[in-house]
């Protein structure tokens, strides 16, 4: 007898096609999403901060002029922090690829996706051109370490599953809502151009989260079983398009140290995502999702337990990063 064998491209593909149907069949209420996501922004640019025109007024001069003196008051650990979140806002042709790449190109989504990719460009520019402005680093060392970001690519392993992309994106618009908020409020009176720059892009996010969070739960309302999978799949860490860089552990942890984000902030955001998902009363689950269940619900514990872990070996130390010319950071 003839067995006929499924190659696991086929069916992967048979898969992921199916999970497409699920997310066309959200159109009218992503595009009623996408409606009051547009109602309820306001843009701005980074010249609204930055004033950088040809012809320029006396207030706006002095502002580019009080920039740089401000500026120096900002401490190293703040800088660092400031370094990762424009690192993590310029790893954006990353974002917008797995995006594309996930969604397709041709239907509704890609409106989100050019739309939400604006947004999010305007956040790289703005702390680009501050840090420029303003001299917070040694710049040359900030362009060559973007340069190698964007050149070493980033393909996480989602398994040609585009729900993965709701899972990942939402956790990750909350994480960096966090830590420009944080940052900002480390530099508060110190510089408040900054503070105001970051709590606008916090706030960006903010809007961001909510609609990936909405698309997700719509996904996990219509196909519990498939997507309880790949939540339990992304939700334990997200890597950042970063982690490849030699000095990128040595900045997280600079920027865990500071108080601006670290593991305790990532279990928050994991329990704040069960609880909107309701993934502790999805009830008629079949086994494999229902074990998905279980091991999302577990998360939060192992991470208080990492969080733990990481704290009691956190001793004192010292860093050094070329961007603020090697200048040493103290940690107790
Ligand atoms: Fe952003
Ligand atoms: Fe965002």
């Amino acid at each position: 007898m003839n067995i006929l064998v499924i190659p696991n491209t086929y069916s992967e593909n048979l898969e992921t096609e199916s999970k497409f149907e699920v997310l066309n069949h959200l159109e009218e209420k992503v595009q009623e999403w996408i409606a009051s996501h547009i109602s309820k922004r306001k843009l701005w640019f980074s010249s609204d901060y930055l004033p950088a025109d040809e012809k320029m007024n006396d207030d706006q001069e002095s502002i580019a002029k009080k920039l740089r003196e401000r500026v120096r008051g900002i401490k190293d650990a703040v800088r660092v922090a400031v370094a990762v979140n424009l690192l993590t806002e310029e790893g954006l042709p990353h974002f917008h690829r797995l995006i594309s790449k996930y969604l397709g190109d041709q239907s509704f989504w890609s409106k989100w996706n050019y739309m939400w990719t604006a947004e999010e460009d305007r956040h790289g520019a703005v702390l680009r051109d501050y840090a420029r402005d303003g001299r917070l680093f040694s710049f040359k060392e900030i362009e060559m370490m973007q340069f190698h970001y964007i050149e070493s690519g980033f393909n996480p392993e989602w398994d040609k599953d585009p729900y993965k992309v709701f899972v990942y994106t939402t956790l990750q618009e909350r994480a960096t809502q966090i830590s420009h908020k944080n940052t900002g409020t480390s530099v508060g009176s110190d510089e408040p151009l900054l503070d105001g720059i970051l709590s606008n892009i916090a706030a960006d996010e903010a809007k961001h989260y909510t609609f990936y969070r909405n698309v997700f739960k719509a996904i996990l309302e219509v196909d519990p079983n498939r997507a309880l999978l790949s939540a339990a799949d992304i939700m334990p860490a997200i890597d950042m398009p970063g982690i490849s860089m030699p000095n990128f552990r040595d900045m997280a942890d600079v920027v865990r140290r500071t108080g601006i984000y670290g593991p305790r902030d990532y279990k928050k955001i994991v329990e704040e995502a069960i609880k909107f998902w309701n993934i502790e009363l999805l009830t008629g689950l079949n086994d494999a999702a229902a074990r998905a269940q279980e091991k999302i619900l577990s998360i939060p514990k192992r991470l208080e337990k990492v969080a733990e872990y990481i704290e009691r070996r956190t001793l004192q130390k010292t860093f050094s990063f070329d961007f603020i010319y090697n200048r040493i950071l103290v940690f107790k």
